[in-house]
């Protein structure tokens, strides 16, 4: 192989823009860390590698929170801005530039795109019927309605997609629709929209889906859609939004995902205007340099169809890979952003170091787009095993040594057969490089592992305690513990975009420079090293107990406004560390005219709101057939009142009315757990309708 270095490839790459009304948790960290793991490790090769981000901005999700936190969208997106560069900044993700979708770069560049793509004849008008919220005002979109799935007939059910059985319709097809923001019925009112004619690219598309842009999986779900026809992208909103005014129209916004996107490009031109970079040279139409975008499998139709058809059409270059990966779950459980399965990144760095995550991450990422698992004893005991076990103790068991019968030099003469272990270190070096250039961290990490296993059979070989004991063997010893440094280093080289704190922590101790890849093929002879400090200690249970309880409980003061996303009902984020519940003792036997005593019935709840004064009651309106029933439950902590209405439940229909410090509380519903966020409310089959008594 020749030693005369490549030309730097000029690399720019992304991850997924944040959304700005909610906090960062381990979920969305599998693609930061995935992402900084592969710009490190690209810098570390000489290339120039540029790693942009932005939070995303816009949004009718956006706008609703800012007006229930009272506050303007511009102020919950500084806010946002900051608490995710600074969860970001806790776990090492290294960002060369991080801006917003609401910023002059990005306005400029929406506005340049929509108009030469409106000039070229891509863009039509429409009139469409939309849902209309007419207490607030405001066109409804899809996932802000909820009602009754026309196909399975199931309640509660998002107004563009069936949970239960999986169809998709429109949401003028819901029976019994409401609007999620307001609990009114909505009105279906005509409306002009702009659509970007994808149908126009479907050529394009199909050749650029299988050009080598895309993993295989991936090019194989396209390959579905594009089969069954593209059709206008629906690119315009109405006012009340919160984005940017379409140029030429009245009231009319741009779509938060079309200009999130270009976010991508916005931000590496305030990067540029910062610096100095060539904004057109990485972005023009005929542009060598490479664009990657990191995503989650659930965005790539924004980002493998939309995004590339946008790119041409506007005369732009179009990305060289997207590179999706899975979803994350913990303890098996999958994680959901309203259900509050999740470990905010926050709560993490409040209980452990960051750099335990990335190596977890690492060892389980691959290339493909399989969910990833984070399994929370596998979680210590891998960090344990690998990182204390196997490379730190390399370092602490040479290094004494070292220092005391060395002052602190390498040694600066080896045996062949040194210089061979140290060269079949060295010798992997193009295999893990590959492996992660090809993001596949996963076998990258068993590779560096089964050296470090190596590094450690030939200490335990050569044992440098017994030598240190053994007059006449100072230079064996000499030896052995400047290789056993030697490979630490290449280790430690070779997880350094893993590890880029302990990396440098190793460097001070080895008195190195940050590094390249390439350096580890000079070995450190006749080196002086510096007092060796503990780089990583090892990790217990107890903190990651901590760090769970903490979630569980902070789960409880989560909002009641909507984020337009899936899932709603709250739970704890990891059962294997979760203490197994307490069965509460069985309650006194009682005889069958007893239980005929109680009156349950079937009930729909109606509406559900939250008591502001009360930290576990819901108000619920139930319907029971013949009439309506004023219940409070103390379920708050367990479910959004949103999420609840339309639902059906049981209740004790003839319990005394009591009288609550807010109001009468006419019954009561039944639910089943512990408390706080394990509550479940119980739920009739289908066909059960309310009034029905329960036997
Ligand atoms: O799904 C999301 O969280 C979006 N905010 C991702 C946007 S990525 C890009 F297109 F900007
Ligand atoms: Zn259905």
């Amino acid at each position: 192989m020749s030693d005369i270095a490549p030309t730097p490839r000029k690399i720019l790459i992304t991850s997924a823009l944040p959304y700005a009304n909610g906090p960062i948790h381990l979920g969305h960290l599998v693609e930061y860390i995935q992402t900084d793991i592969w710009s490190r490790f690209q810098k570390m090769r000489g290339n120039t590698c540029t790693y942009v981000c932005a939070d995303d901005a816009h949004g009718t999700p956006i706008m609703l929170r800012a007006q229930a936190e009272g506050i303007t969208p511009e102020t919950l997106i500084a806010k946002s801005s900051e608490e995710h560069q600074a969860d970001f900044a806790g776990f090492n993700v290294k960002f060369d530039h991080y801006h917003s979708t609401n910023s002059i770069e990005n306005k400029e560049l929406v506005e340049h795109i929509y108009l030469r793509l409106k000039e070229k004849g891509y863009i039509s008008r429409k009139t469409i019927s939309q849902f209309y919220d007419p207490e607030k005002e405001m066109f409804l979109p899809d996932r802000f309605i909820k009602g009754t799935c026309p196909k399975c007939k199931v309640e509660d059910q998002y107004g563009d997609n069936c949970e239960v059985c999986g169809a998709t319709y429109s949401p003028t097809d819901l029976i019994d629709p409401k609007s999620a923001v307001s609990g009114a019925t909505p009105i279906e009112k005509d409306t002009d929209h702009l659509f970007f004619e994808l149908s126009q690219f479907e050529e394009m598309l199909k050749t650029w889906t299988r050009e080598g842009h895309l993993q295989e999986q991936i090019a194989n779900k396209l390959d579905e859609w594009l089969e069954s026809g593209l059709r206008g992208w629906d690119i315009s909103r109405d006012a009340p939004y919160f984005g940017f005014e379409i140029p030429g129209e009245t009231g009319k916004f741009f779509y938060v995902w079309l200009d999130a996107p270009i976010g991508y490009m916005s931000s590496f031109k305030a990067y540029c205007d910062k610096t100095g970079f060539d904004f057109d040279e990485y972005w023009k139409e005929d542009s060598t340099a490479e664009l990657y975008h990191f995503i989650g499998k659930d965005i790539i139709n924004f980002h493998a169809l939309f995004w590339p058809a946008m790119l041409s059409g506007a005369n732009y270059r179009t990305p060289t890979a997207v590179f999706a990966h899975g979803f994350l779950t913990v303890d098996g459980q999958k994680m959901s952003k309203s259900r509050g399965t999740f470990i905010m990144a926050k709560t993490y760095l409040d209980h452990l170091n960051p750099e335990y995550l990335r190596y977890y991450y690492a060892a389980k990422l691959t290339s493909r787009i399989d969910d990833i698992d984070l399994n929370l004893e596998d979680f210590a005991q891998r960090v344990n095993s690998d990182l204390v076990g196997k490379v730190v103790n390399i370092a602490s068991r040479s290094a004494g040594f070292v220092m005391k019968k060395f002052d602190g030099k390498l040694n600066d003469k080896w045996t062949p057969e040194s210089t061979a272990l140290y060269q079949s270190f060295i010798d992997k070096s193009e295999e893990i490089a590959g492996l992660y250039e090809s993001r596949d961290y996963g076998h990258a990490m068993r590779e560096i592992m089964a050296l470090a296993d190596k590094a450690n059979e030939y200490i335990a070989e050569a044992a440098p305690w017994v030598l240190a004991k053994t007059e006449g063997k100072e230079a064996e010893l000499h030896e052995c513990v400047s290789i056993s440094l030697n490979l630490f280093r290449v280790l430690m080289s070779y997880l350094t975009p893993v590890l880029p704190v302990t990396a440098e922590k190793s460097n001070d101790f080895l008195n190195l420079p940050h590094g390249q890849w390439n350096d580890i093929k000079t070995p450190l002879m006749n080196h002086e090293i510096s007092k060796f400090k503990a780089l990583l200690t090892r990790l217990e249970m107890e903190p990651i107990q901590k760090m769970v309880d903490a979630s569980a409980s902070s789960l409880n003061t989560t909002s009641t406004v909507p984020d337009g996303k899936k899932g709603d009902k709250k739970s704890k984020p990891a059962k294997e560390v979760v203490e197994k519940p307490e069965f509460d003792a069985l309650a006194e036997e009682i005889s069958i005219d007893d239980f005929a005593k109680i009156d349950l019935r079937i009930a729909k709840i109606i509406n559900a709101e939250a008591v502001p004064e009360a930290k576990k009651l819901l108000k619920l309106t139930l319907d029971i057939g013949f009439e309506q029933r004023q219940v409070f439950a103390g379920i708050k902590s367990a479910y959004e009142p949103e999420a609840l209405i339309g639902k059906l439940t049981v209740m004790v229909a003839n319990l005394a009315p009591r009288k609550m410090r807010f109001g009468m509380s006419e019954g009561m519903v039944l639910a089943a757990g512990p408390g706080g966020s394990d509550l479940y409310i119980l739920s009739p089959d289908d066909g059960a309708t309310p009034g029905m008594r329960v036997k």
